[in-house]
């Protein structure tokens, strides 16, 4: 389509004089539009996410959109980006697809709202011929392993669940007693969950908890709800544990930083003892509430390794290149981040560059 755009243009302008052809290729006939707009060579990356709002996930359009400039620097060409929000939801961000395939966009980089449409969307995509790079929220096996050009870049769920339920087993190992305040032995325990029906909601909880009971620990669920990643949501739903549990509550298990931050926010204000709380993603709030104590730890979801591997297999896919050959690619579609847990002792490393 591009190539008969092309050459049409190229045997119009040879039956130009060519004295006339500077005048010619400025007012040309429509479809030759580029010689004065987009380079030929500008790479167009589609960004679609489930919402912008979601701290994570903004954190981590904010690093590729950081280092898209900076590939255009090194690479001397043209990369527009543009990301667009799924305000989630999954018509919405299907729209946002097909604008994207109809204006030419030459890699989609989905995180997708619903991890079952993933198929309906590789369908649209490889008719266009345009590769998808998922991130983040991960469509099922079947959607991935046997498609062409398709890919994922995440962090194993399970790895985030179990490192938050080191983080609370270090505790219990060195420090019983300030964790195990009514001294019964067992450790009772709140969980906010993320959005119910996805990876990390389901593997975090299940992980965190299955850490702590694997080496030996006699655990009690108080309560366990959705506050599907909102800091709002999880205030809430605190407050009421507060209310219902007071001070039997001894750890709060976070699915994310953000719903960690809002269980705090509760803690706070309902003015009592202070349960552990741990969260995951180590984002800028969350890394702040380490250093004053109120946030016990985090785990760190690697978004800028998220960013720079996306930016990589994009940059690769464009190029006709082997993609294997830039990013570490695993069962020939996935590149997988690692998590690393955060707590007072080694917070300093995960700081922005020059400390607090
Ligand atoms: C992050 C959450 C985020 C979610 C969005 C998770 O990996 O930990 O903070 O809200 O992804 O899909
Ligand atoms: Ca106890």
């Amino acid at each position: 389509m591009k190539r008969n755009i092309r050459s049409y243009c190229s045997r119009w302008a040879e039956r130009i004089p060519a004295l006339l052809l500077g005048l010619a290729l400025f007012v040309g006939p429509a479809g030759c539009a580029p010689a004065r707009g987009k380079e030929p060579d500008t790479l167009r990356l589609g960004v679609a996410v489930y919402r912008q709002d979601d701290t994570f996930i903004a954190s981590v359009t904010q690093e590729l959109e950081r280092l898209v400039r900076d590939a255009e620097a090194a690479q001397g060409r043209k990369i527009n980006i543009s990301v667009v929000d799924g305000a989630n939801n999954q018509t919405t961000q299907m729209e946002q697809v097909d604008r994207f395939l109809s204006r030419g966009y030459d890699i989609l980089l989905v995180n997708i709202v619903d991890r079952t449409a993933a198929a309906v969307l590789i369908d649209k995509a490889e008719a266009a011929g345009v590769p998808v790079i998922f991130f983040n929220r991960q469509p099922v096996a079947e959607d991935i392993d046997y498609r062409d050009q398709v890919y994922y870049v995440g962090a194993r769920a399970e790895e985030s669940g179990a490192l938050q339920g080191q983080l609370v087993l270090d505790v219990w190992l060195d420090e019983r007693l300030a964790l195990d305040q009514n001294g019964d032995g067992v450790l009772q325990y709140v969980m906010l969950e993320g959005e119910p029906g996805h990876q990390d909601s389901l593997l975090r909880t299940e992980w965190s908890v299955k850490t702590l009971t694997d080496a030996g620990v006699e655990v009690e669920k108080l309560a366990s709800d959705a506050a599907n990643w909102n800091r709002g949501q999880a205030a809430a739903k605190m407050s009421q544990w507060l209310r219902e549990f007071g001070d039997s509550i001894e750890v709060v298990f976070s699915n994310n930083d953000d719903m960690a931050l809002g269980a705090i926010d509760a803690i706070q204000a309902a003015g009592g003892p202070s349960p552990l709380v741990v969260g995951v993603d180590g984002t800028a709030p969350a890394l702040e509430a380490v250093a004053s104590g109120e946030l016990y730890g985090t785990v760190l979801n690697n978004g800028k390794g998220m960013a720079q591997a996306m930016l990589d297999l994009a940059l690769a896919l464009a190029a006709g290149e082997d993609p294997g050959r830039t990013v570490d690619l695993q069962d020939g579609h996935y590149v997988w981040l690692p998590y690393q847990k955060i707590d007072y002792t080694n917070l300093e490393q995960f700081l922005p560059q020059g400390g607090r």
